[in-house]
Order: C-alpha cells, then sequence, then structure tokens
C-alpha cells in the first residue's frame, strides 16, 4: 500500500485531523500530537520549514492491522512468518525518495520537531538508521538523533546492539537515515534479530517494496521513503546527547554519543516529514510489538500452547509482558514465564494468564492475579540480571534489576471449577424496554 496510499486512505476515511493553520516545530506541533493522542495528524504548514509533517500515525495495532488489511490478532503470526522467511526487496534505479538531491546540507531547513521543555535539542525520532558494515553486512534499526549543528546530531546508540557492535569495529560507518516510512519498514526496524540479517528483507515478507541505492554507499533504502539523511557516524567523535523523554515517560540522561555528520539529503518533491511523538502511543507501539513475536515463539517451542501476548502500553509496552496461554500441565505457566523472558530480555515483569482472559482489558488481567494467583506458589523471582536501560528503577550503571513473573493461571482438573467466571443470563435490551 505504502505510507502516501494509507494517509490517503485516512483521509478518505475522515479519520485523518489536518491542521491548517500554521504551526511552529518548536513544541507547538508536539503539543498538537499528544493532545490529539492516537489520532492521525496532518500539519499542513510549519512556521519554520517548507515541508508538511505527518503524526501519530500507527499509535495503536488497529491501524497496523488496518495497513496490512488483517485482524489485529494475525499480526503476530505475520510478524513470526516475516522473520522466519525473509525474501528479497526488489531493486530500482530510480526512487521517489531521490527526486530532490541536496548536497548542500542545512538541517534547520527541516521540520525536525522539539519535543519537551527540557529536552536537549530538536530530535529525529522516526528515523529508520540504515548502514552497510565495512564487511558487507546491512543493518537497519532505530536511532534518536539530536540536531547539534547544521550537517551534526549525535545519536543515543545502545550499548551491545547490532549498530553499536559494527560501529566498534569499523569505527565509522555510512549511514542513511530514512524518514517516513510505511509499516513493513517501521516494524523490520524495530525487531531483534541475530547480527548479519538485513531487516529490509524481513520487511518485504511483511508487505513487498522496492529498495534503491544510497547517493553515498553501496546500499539499500526503502525507495518509496519521504526523506533520506546521509552521512557517515563516528565512533570516536562524541557529544552530548539528550535529555530526552523515553518510552517510560521520564527522561533520559544526558551521555556522551558518537556523532552522524550529514553529508547529503535526498527527499521527494513534497516530501511529508513523519514525526513520531517519544513515550506516547505510537512510540509504544514500535517498541513493544516487535517483542511479541518472540515472545511467543519462545513459549510455543518451550511446549506451551501460547496463545497471544500482550507487551501493553501500562507497562510502558517494554517492561511488562501478558501471556495468554491454553494451559495442559500444572507447570506451564511458570514454563511460559521463563520463556517469555528469553523471547524479551530487558523485559522485568510476566503475566501468564488461561485462554478465559482477555489480556487487552486491564481489568480482566488483574482479575486473574486476585482470584488465581498466590505469592508463595505462582511467584517466580529471578536472580539480579541485566534489564532494561530504560527502566529508571534499574541500576544506573549497569541496568541490573530483578525480573520476576506471576503465573495468574487457575489449577487443572477438578479444581479448576472454582475458578470459573460466572455466567449472567442474557436479556434483549431494546426488546425490555422498548429502545
Ligand atoms: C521508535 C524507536 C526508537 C528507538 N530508539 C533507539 C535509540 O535511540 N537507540 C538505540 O540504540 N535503540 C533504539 N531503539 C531500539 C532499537 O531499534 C532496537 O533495539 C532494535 O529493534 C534492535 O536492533 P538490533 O537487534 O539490531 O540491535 C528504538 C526503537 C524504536 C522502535
Amino acid at each position: 500500500m505504502g505510507l502516501r496510499r494509507f494517509i490517503e486512505a485516512l483521509r478518505i476515511a475522515g479519520r485523518l485531523t489536518s491542521v491548517g493553520k500554521t504551526v511552529s516545530r518548536h513544541l507547538e506541533a508536539a503539543a498538537v500530537l499528544n493532545a490529539l493522542d492516537e489520532r492521525p495528524v496532518l500539519f499542513e504548514a510549519v512556521e519554520e520549514s517548507a515541508f508538511r509533517v505527518v503524526g501519530n500515525l500507527f499509535g495503536a495495532k488497529q491501524q497496523f492491522a488496518d495497513y496490512f488489511g488483517i485482524e489485529p490478532h494475525e499480526l503476530i503470526p505475520k510478524i513470526v512468518e516475516a522473520i522466519e522467511n525473509p525474501t528479497s526487496p526488489q531493486m530500482v534505479d530510480e526512487a521517489a525518495c531521490q527526486e530532490v538531491v541536496e548536497s548542500d546540507v542545512d538541517l534547520d531547513r527541516l521540520p525536525i520537531l522539539f519535543h519537551c521543555e527540557e529536552d536537549g535539542g530538536r530530535y529525529i525520532s522516526s528515523g529508520v538508521f540504515i548502514t552497510k558494515s565495512g564487511a558487507g553486512i546491512q543493518n537497519v534499526d532505530f536511532h534518536r538523533a539530536m540536531q547539534i549543528g547544521k550537517d551534526r546530531f549525535s545519536v543515543r546508540i545502545v550499548k551491545q546492539r547490532d549498530f553499536d557492535a559494527l560501529l566498534n569495529e569499523d569505527e565509522t560507518l555510512p549511514v542513511a537515515v530514512c524518514v517516513g516510512n510505511a509499516p513493513n519498514v517501521l516494524l523490520a526496524a524495530a525487531t531483534s534479530v541475530p547480527l548479519g540479517v538485513n531487516e529490509l528483507e524481513i520487511a518485504n515478507t511483511l508487505e513487498p517494496f522496492k529498495v534503491t541505492k544510497p547517493k553515498t554507499f553501496d546500499g539499500m533504502i526503502p525507495a518509496e521513503c519521504e526523506f533520506v539523511l546521509e552521512g557517515v557516524v563516528k565512533l570516536e567523535e562524541r557529544e552530548a546527547e539528550g535529555p530526552f523523554v523515553d518510552l517510560t515517560d521520564t527522561y533520559d540522561i544526558v551521555r556522551q554519543e558518537p556523532v552522524f555528520h550529514v553529508t547529503c539529503i535526498t527527499h521527494r518533491k513534497d516530501a511529508l516529514w513523519q514525526a513520531l511523538l517519544p513515550g506516547r502511543r505510537e512510540h509504544q507501539m514500535l517498541m513493544g510489538m516487535p517483542r511479541e513475536p518472540t515472545i511467543y515463539k519462545e513459549v510455543n517451542s518451550a511446549g506451551v500452547t501460547c496463545l497471544d501476548v500482550n507487551v501493553n502500553p501500562g507497562g510502558c509496552s517494554w517492561l511488562h509482558a501478558i501471556i495468554r496461554i491454553d494451559k495442559k500441565r500444572e507447570d506451564d505457566g511458570k514454563r511460559a514465564i521463563e520463556a517469555g523472558f528469553r523471547g524479551h530480555k530487558s523485559c522485568k515483569h510476566i503475566f501468564v494468564v488461561d485462554s478465559d482472559v482477555d489480556i487487552y482489558d486491564p481489568y480482566q488481567v488483574e482479575w486473574a492475579m486476585a482470584t488465581r494467583f498466590q505469592a508463595d506458589r505462582d511467584l517466580l523471582v529471578r536472580d539480579r540480571e541485566k534489564g532494561s536501560s530504560l527502566d529508571p528503577s534499574a541500576d544506573p550503571d549497569t541496568s541490573f534489576t530483578v525480573k520476576c513473573g506471576f503465573d495468574c493461571t487457575k489449577p487443572l482438573g477438578e479444581k479448576a471449577r472454582h475458578f470459573e467466571r460466572a455466567v449472567f443470563p442474557e436479556i434483549d435490551l431494546k426488546k425490555l424496554l422498548g429502545e
């Protein structure tokens, strides 16, 4: 379908809020995105830039499902299938994302948003970083980038991730930061797969698309994206990055991070800048959703029938996971907890529930915990270990944390009877009240 057609479909369906009045990229656009929460927004005019801005496009699973033409519960199997069966995108010479080529770089011309009062600067938060190492490994992932000059950013690079490994190896990496991507590319970029797997091939199985070569190195980038910022990231050249509101809705600290020098910008003629409001729904979706298939796979591999997984917004879409299983053995709950932690290493708390619990309804999950869980029997506490760098309660230097799992499933067999939810009789209110 592509991003453009999706935005057009939203407009036709009356689900796109179009802001005609000029807004500032300094705080005002972010305030509108926040106020409209999950509603997609198109800013027709931005005070400091000639480009339009879109945002809040994928703030709910339903939006991703609509894009792919499937139901939300079909997303996990679809992503699992794509991770297991990557396919090559079609390479083309002529690409929309290179309609305009600017080698005289001036980042101030772009509508890069300043999101929150205490942020360290204007941030690209939707940028998909594509690199190719000297050894020929193409890697695709997200990194936030804080503008620190007309042609420079400081870039948050989490240690021990793939990009960090490649940068440590090569010290200077060519990079194309793609902004304005369709969900196949966004989701693939957010998956955690072994180094060497080209995430664009996962994107192509999610939905076939075209790629082209960037102008400054021999890699592949989505041909239909809106903007591409090309240049190099240098390991040894560091500048302050942060503060920045992260997934947990709290400020991440200032760190000395590698610098990204931009040498060339390409874009569509009427390019749309894709905003991604940090810490809000869309950011949560992109972080949490790609972890659900990996948890799902691990639980099933452990011999437990996993029906669904929700890395839920209440847990910042990162620190909590709710796993719905078809329990067949008494220890299935605990096995699912252990497998869940293997499937998402940053997860801190896991809740396992039976098939009769709606994992998208927080009341129902809490009900299962209230009625089926006993701490001395059903709580699994692990030794201190590395958790998420995003968790403000983890050790700030080592990210060490205590992870635990709650087996909120009911016992099997005869005993299960006492745990069943009562069923009330149904009534046709229309008939009774005549409404
Ligand atoms: C919206 C979004 C923003 C992200 N920002 C960063 C970031 O600033 N730095 C970082 O290292 N990882 C960031 N990530 C996480 C990486 O993309 C994530 O770790 C990736 O899926 C794993 O890639 P890897 O297996 O190639 O290391 C972000 C993810 C998303 C979805």
